[in-house]
């Protein structure tokens, strides 16, 4: 296995873009090969042995073409199935994604912060747990958000009806006084713009975990002397079972 082998970047669809754009970003030398299960999103609402199953297998593909590492940019994906791929595949390295409480209930003014994830996700041990160990410092409110990765995956951003989405379920969280809202899902992002213009003038602000994310891989980079070669031309790749018009369309979310 070379250094210069890809890092493995997988989502339920599209969402894990909003990774790969900070990975890129930051690992401008690191080979990227994306997995989007378009043809099976949404996860969030389909039974954790579903998850496992479709992860494991997205997984194993990205290990046959030779990926270095493995980012599950997906909460839902981590969630449900980091802890068995780490016992399966003991010699990779896996990078999870979990909705940024910590951050946010650190920071919290009003002691009141929001978490938009998936069903899925919320109803994981990880999330229990994570909002179990800081239920003493601030109030939680987990919402699904609920819409918003069909909006991201048919490219609605940018329309009345993706507005009305996100009114729809940011505002009572911020009418509930929550200054903290945590973007839980990798499709989220996306809808950033969209959050914020909703959220106006009022104090609140928007986290989502795909800077620490980064921050991790790159440590672990490091820490196992993975990193790609400074001269070395980084390829990215786009795979995906739901066909290439699909594949395009990822290619086009990232601006390629
Ligand atoms: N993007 C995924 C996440 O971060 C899941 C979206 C879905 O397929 O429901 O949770």
């Amino acid at each position: 296995m070379s250094n210069n082998n890809p890092i493995g970047v997988f989502d339920s669809g599209m969402g894990g873009l909003s990774v790969w754009k900070v990975l890129r970003e930051h690992l401008p030398h690191e080979s990227l090969l994306y997995f989007g299960d378009g043809a099976r999103c949404p996860y969030g609402a389909r039974t954790r042995e579903e998850v496992l199953r479709f992860t494991v297998e997205a997984v194993e593909k990205m290990l046959a073409q030779g990926c270095k590492m493995i980012v599950l940019a997906c909460n839902t994906a981590t969630a449900v199935a980091v802890k068995h791929l780490r016992a399966t595949y003991p010699d990779v390295v896996f990078v999870g994604l979990e909705p940024a409480v910590k951050p946010a209930v650190l920071s919290t003014e009003s002691g009141i912060v929001a978490v938009l994830a998936t069903r899925r996700s919320l109803e994981g041990d990880l999330f229990r747990q994570t909002s179990q160990q800081y239920a003493d410092r601030a109030k939680i409110l987990a919402v699904v958000g609920e819409g918003f990765v069909e909006i991201v995956e048919q490219n609605e951003e940018h329309t009345p009806e993706a507005e009305q989405a996100v009114r729809r379920v940011v505002e009572p969280l911020i009418e509930a006084g929550a200054d903290r809202i945590v973007l839980g899902c990798t499709h989220y992002p996306f809808l950033r713009e969209v959050i914020e213009r909703v959220v106006g003038e009022r104090r609140v602000e928007v986290i989502d975990s795909s800077e620490a994310v980064e921050r991790r891989v790159e440590y672990l980079l490091d820490e196992r002397g993975l990193r790609a070669d400074e001269d070395h031309l980084p390829q990215y790749e786009f795979a995906s079972e739901a066909g290439e018009e699909y594949i395009s369309k990822m290619r086009a979310k990232v601006g390629l």
